[in-house]
């Protein structure tokens, strides 16, 4: 079975048993009032009709053009300017063609070997790419405000997580944060107040195909579940309230980290967490992140970037 998933199957296979996918599969094909194939083995139809109704699936690769950027020099204007700029498009479905402003890309091409540099009918350069975790995670759904890639890896290296780890996030949001930390740890549950951003996040879950993350609709405020916690994320207002439930639940020696855009929350947090003699506090940081313009004899940051994200305070349960 294992075998003939991988010969029909276009693209990649998820990790996880095979097992798990045939079933999924077998469910996604009588979602769409398919007849689910009886045979452990399956049939090239089905695999595509999951895939036309389901593009996002995890059980395909989403494809990634990039433009190739190019400069020509302009005569009258006696400098270099840039004809073609560097832009990503995300293929998620690569058995159709593909159109973009500067011309249609051919199915046979968006299945060449990631790497591969393909060109559309008018002639133009694109590098092709398979999609990793970090090009699906951009593209998760938005409602609320996400953390950002900065904060959340000086989270991981502060803290030391990894793949035995098991974490809890607060709130969850659409999963941003949730999402990032469960492609790093073993296991993580997320909890939230909010069932529409519940919905968000269960999705933005599901398309990425990961496994190991809970979601449970629960104010985090009134307790949880979970015992011997190696690290707690706290993303939600009032975070002062927190320290409580966080005491019940981290291991000792284990994290808490709350994540706060005002200062003043910040504040009432670290005054609070420093009356309770379960917990050492470390640090609150704030991370700049600056990008800088680098082209020929230009060497300066930009005047756009991230500005202010959020203050990051660091406490151990002792
Ligand atoms: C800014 S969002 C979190 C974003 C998330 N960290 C991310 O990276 O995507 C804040 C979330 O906290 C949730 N929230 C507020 N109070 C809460 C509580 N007491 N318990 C659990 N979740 C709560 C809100 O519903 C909201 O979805």
């Amino acid at each position: 079975m294992e075998k003939r998933f991988i010969e029909l199957c276009p693209t990649k296979v998820p990790s996880g048993p095979y097992g798990d996918v045939a079933k999924r599969l077998r469910q996604e094909a009588a979602i769409i009032n398919t007849a689910a194939p009886s045979d452990p083995g399956f049939e090239l139809e089905h695999l595509k009709l999951c895939f036309t109704k389901f593009p996002a699936s995890p059980f395909f690769t989403m494809k990634i053009l990039i433009s190739k950027p190019k400069k020509e020099f302009v005569k009258d204007l006696g400098k270099e300017i840039s004809i073609v700029k560097m832009k990503k498009f995300y293929v998620d479905d690569s058995t159709k063609d593909y159109s973009t402003h500067y011309g249609t890309i051919k199915n046979s091409d968006l299945n060449k070997k990631s790497g591969s540099v393909v060109k559309s009918d008018q002639g133009k350069e694109f590098i092709l790419l398979d999609a990793d975790f970090i090009d699906e995670y951009k593209r998760i759904k938005r409602t609320s405000q996400i953390m950002t890639l900065k904060d959340i890896g000086y989270i991981a290296a502060q803290t030391g997580i990894g793949k035995r780890s098991k974490v809890v996030d607060a709130g969850t949001g659409c999963g941003g944060n949730s999402i990032y930390l469960a492609h790093l740890c073993k296991e993580v549950i997320s909890y939230d107040i909010n069932s529409e951003n519940i919905k968000v996040a269960k999705d933005n879950i599901k398309n990425l195909g990961l496994k190991n993350i809970k979601v449970k609709n629960k104010d985090f405020f009134k307790g949880i579940d979970e015992k011997d916690i190696d690290l707690i994320i706290l993303d939600l207002p009032c975070p002062k309230k927190a320290v409580k439930s966080a005491e019940k639940s981290l291991r000792v020696g284990g994290y808490l980290v709350v994540y706060s855009p005002q200062i003043t929350q910040t504040n009432d947090f670290v005054n609070a967490v420093k009356k309770n003699d379960n917990f050492l506090y470390e640090k609150t940081v704030e991370l700049m992140e600056r990008n800088w313009k680098i082209d020929k004899l230009i060497s300066r940051p930009r005047s756009q970037g991230i500005g202010h994200t959020g203050f990051l305070s660091f406490v151990r349960r002792v």
